[in-house]
């Protein structure tokens, strides 16, 4: 038998592998619940328009209300010889409610039936995120907050640079999450349009009324071009963009703590929750958690260059190889939402080793640019000169193996003999981040500051 849905023009049956790769049932089915959504949405305007009738209209809402309740309860059975959702929810409508159910597809293809489902999906797993990242941002402010003084060593090219605070390193990831937030507000805001009654292309010469339907969808407006309508899937790419920078940005703290954990770094201790032992080495914690979040993200990416390359050749208006946009971008938005969580649970649970990260933030000379700037302004030195100065005064220490606070006055004095012991206020490191008062530096009056109006801000949100 042919197709029941589109077999008209066929006598032959779909070869067994082209049922296998043309049929999206066994990831569509994710967006069952949008796919009736829209088709309810439909038939009410289409009732509403006059182009179906109010008595086979509600016949329809009725047997599409049945279906939902079969595939929420487990009862449906989902057909790979049916192709997609579209076509297993009309197939089982059509069993209930008897030929009406042909009358839904009215002015209506599965080419905008697809896109206004994906839209739908993508909406709502864009709303859940938000959510998830939210937490992720309260539980660093937390934590940032009570260590807004903890000083710990700022690094560039992962050699010691300055000294920051924990806090201050914390609240550096608070500022990326949210915009990471606002990114996928962006994007939400653009893909909220509704591509409902764009048909299979050219739109349709039924009365539609597609306002009405993207209201009752609870999109914006109608999308302004069918073709546009069908072809693009530029808000998948958009989302899926936005989740690859979070992805990143959540991967690069991954790294951190994967550092901080080792007992090289020493600089927090993951709690046993988010810790795992090896099978051979009795000693070890493995920071796995933090590591999947790290390796996580490449799939993540991997989701978005995947789709950009399926999208860049097509001609306008639909192809087949658009189904190929569902579930890289289910993997990816799944994934994330996992990677957050483990973030979210990390930073709860990651105990600072406070005295390890104090003592290190002092190694490597890292307060030589207080020293440069102490020159500067006690001396009215130019700044190109001081760290100069600095530098063979930096040399000498190295050199007798001390730190800066640990050399002789005398010594400094060698290199520039205006220098006093004035000085030494400015060498150590809990000096060095209290000096960094400047608008979003590192001392601590500033960082409680910024946490607190994150945490007010967050709690409104
Ligand atoms: N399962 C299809 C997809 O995901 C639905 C659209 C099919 N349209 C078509 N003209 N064959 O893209």
């Amino acid at each position: 038998m042919s197709n029941a849905m589109w077999g008209g023009r066929f006598t032959d049956k779909p070869d067994a592998v082209l049922e296998a790769i043309n049929a999206s049932i066994d990831f569509d089915r994710r967006f069952y619940a949008q796919d009736i959504a829209g088709s309810k949405a439909h038939v009410a305007m289409l009732a509403a328009t006059g182009i179906v009738s109010q008595e086979d209209a509600a016949k329809i809402t009725k047997g599409l209300d049945q279906v939902l309740r079969e595939i929420e309860s487990g009862k449906f059975t989902f057909s790979r010889a049916l192709e997609d959702i579209h076509m297993n929810v009309e197939s089982r409508l059509a069993e209930i409610v008897g030929p009406a159910a042909g009358r839904l597809h009215t002015a209506r293809s599965r080419n905008d039936q697809v896109a206004t489902d994906f839209r739908l999906f993508v909406r709502d797993a864009v709303d859940a995120l938000g959510v998830s990242l939210l937490k992720l941002q309260q539980a660093l402010v937390e934590k940032a907050h009570a260590h807004a003084g903890s000083v710990m060593p700022g690094f560039t090219h992962l050699q010691s640079a300055q000294p920051v605070t924990f806090g201050h390193h914390l609240m550096a990831y608070v500022e990326m999450v949210g915009r990471d937030r606002g990114r996928l507000a962006d994007a939400r805001k653009r893909l909220n349009e509704c591509p409902l009654g764009a048909a299979a292309l050219a739109g349709t010469s039924f009365p539609i009324d597609r306002e009405m339907t993207a209201k009752a969808l609870g999109f914006d407006r109608p999308t302004a071009n069918s073709l546009d309508s069908v072809a693009d899937r530029d808000f998948a790419l958009e989302t899926l963009s936005a989740a690859s920078i979070c992805a990143g940005h959540l991967s690069r703290f991954a790294e951190e703590i994967v550092l901080w954990s080792t007992p090289q770094f020493g600089f927090v201790t993951l709690s046993d929750r988010f810790s795992t032992g090896s099978s051979i080495m009795p000693q070890k914690r493995n920071p796995d958690a933090a590591e999947l979040v790290r390796g996580k993200a490449g799939r993540v990416v991997g989701a978005l260059v995947g789709l950009l390359t399926v999208m860049k050749g097509l001609p306008l208006a639909y192809s087949k190889d658009m189904q190929e946009d569902k579930e890289g971008l289910f993997d990816a938005l799944d994934t994330l939402d996992l990677c957050v969580a483990a973030t979210t649970g990390m930073v709860d649970d990651m105990v600072p080793n406070l005295p390890a990260m104090k003592k290190s933030a002092g190694a490597g000379y890292a307060t030589a640019t207080d020293l440069a700037d102490w020159l500067v302004r006690t001396l009215g030195m130019p700044f190109r000169e001081a760290h100069h100065v600095t530098g063979r005064i930096v040399a000498k220490a190295s050199e007798a193996k001390v730190p800066l606070e640990k050399l002789p006055l005398a010594a400094m004095q060698e290199v520039e003999p205006r220098i006093t012991d004035a000085v030494f206020a400015v060498l150590g490191v809990s000096n060095s981040v209290k000096s960094r008062t400047s608008y979003g530096g590192a001392a601590p009056s500033n960082v409680r500051a910024q946490a607190a109006r994150w945490r007010k801000r967050l709690a409104k949100e």
